[in-house]
């Protein structure tokens, strides 16, 4: 089966992120947390209903090498991204007297990821956290690049901090027992690699979409590979997103907004971004930017994905531009679209004028 690793080469902080069906179940991810740990305290932070599958084998290997595990619990879901759930993770890390050496490791998707991502990163002022993610988002996505953070109400991810992992490993095996409808809601940043940066890339995963769709292992690792490789290479040049990291956005400016106005509930957060890159796509083409085709690809795609591709018609535009108000990327007041110019290539724009939202929201009516 297909082993993958590539390096998130950032200067003093890289890391590797190794891929490969099993590694959870090999020796090499205790080799690597015995190595981190050097003898330190571990904090595994997860959920319940990833205790019997991953985590307590886990536990069992590192005990044989003579470490102690002390293991965090949080029940699943994005309306628990909250400041409240990350004091409970402080707590934790105190009970389990982790000190300045102590080693995190996040056993998650990505609310886990990001929220224990962000104890670790403010936690006696950053100590070090080790990713592996359990849902095809997280591999993708939210394990790789160190943005950490939660929720408020008011808005998606306004607290966090960049904290990079000091590694990340993927076992696509996980997959295996992750709900359909949750495998499909990570398809949606796999998609978004291809129109923000790989036309190709694009093209073969909707050719492999059967495959993936059925857990094909060798299909899996090969979408997750990719999909890290370039993100890893995004990171490498822009890790604070300063300019090219905001690529990475396709579909957030929209599909934040839909997850705030709709309580963190309706939603997975892949679902909103799914609908968010199709509003997009369609803003571009009200600017007169982005080709109908690639819209239309887009669908086609998203739709044989079996993901949401309408704009709910209970949603207001004036709460999407309130939502968008408090939206991070929201700069003096205007707001920041990423819009394709061709599938493979997109821009940021800061003038995209309300007519135009308007205007690509009522396509949907
Ligand atoms: P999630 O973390 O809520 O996980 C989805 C569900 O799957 C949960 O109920 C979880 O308990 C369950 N689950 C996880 N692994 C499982 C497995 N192997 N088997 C069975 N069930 C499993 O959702 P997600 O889609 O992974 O992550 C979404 C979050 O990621 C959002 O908060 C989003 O903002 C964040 N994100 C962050 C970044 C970043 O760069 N930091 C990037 C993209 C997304
Ligand atoms: N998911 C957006 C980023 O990591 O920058």
């Amino acid at each position: 089966m297909s082993a993958y690793q590539i390096e998130v080469a950032i200067p003093d902080r890289s890391y590797t992120i190794e891929i490969a069906p099993g590694l959870l179940t090999s020796t090499r991810v205790l080799d690597v947390l015995e190595s981190l740990s050097k003898k330190s305290r571990i904090c595994i932070v997860t959920h319940p209903i990833l205790m019997n599958p991953y985590v307590l084998p886990l536990i069992e290997g590192l005990k044989e090498r003579g470490l102690d595990p002390f293991v965090h619990v949080v029940p699943s879901g994005e309306h628990r991204k909250t400041l409240a759930t990350v004091a409970r993770m402080y707590d934790a890390f105190i009970e389990a007297k982790l000190d300045r050496k102590g080693l995190v490791v996040v056993i998650g998707g990505g609310v886990l990821g990001d929220a224990g991502g962000f104890a670790a990163a403010s936690y006696l002022r950053g100590i070090r956290f080790v990713q592996i993610p359990t849902t095809l988002l997280a591999h993708v996505d939210s394990s790789v690049g160190g943005k950490t953070g939660v929720d408020l109400p008011q808005g998606k991810n306004l607290i966090g901090s960049f904290h990079q992992p000091s590694s990340v490993l993927i076992d696509p095996k996980t997959l295996q027992t992750l709900p359909i409808r949750e495998l499909r809601a990570g398809l949606a940043e796999v998609i978004k690699y291809g129109i923000i940066y790989d036309n190709p890339f694009f093209v073969k995963v909707d050719a492999l979409l059967p495959r993936i769709l059925k857990r094909d292992m060798d299909a899996l690792s090969e979408i997750i590979a990719r999909s890290c490789e370039i993100k890893a290479e995004v990171v490498r040049q822009d890790e604070t997103e300063q300019g090219l990291r905001a690529i990475l956005n396709f579909g957030h400016t929209i599909g934040h907004a839909l997850e705030a106005i709709t309580n963190y509930r309706r939603y997975k957060h892949g679902e909103a971004i799914a609908i968010g890159m199709v509003v997009e796509s369609r803003i571009g083409e009200c600017i007169g930017q982005t080709p109908p085709e690639t819209t239309q690809a887009l669908i086609q795609t998203l739709q044989r994905a079996k993901l949401p591709v309408a704009f709910p018609s209970d949603v207001s535009v004036e709460q999407v531009l309130e939502a968008g108000q408090r939206d991070k990327k929201t700069l003096g007041g205007l707001l920041h679209f990423v819009l394709p110019l061709r599938i493979g290539e997109v821009n940021v724009r800061s003038d995209v004028p309300t007519s135009a939202i308007e205007m690509a929201l009522q396509t949907f009516a």
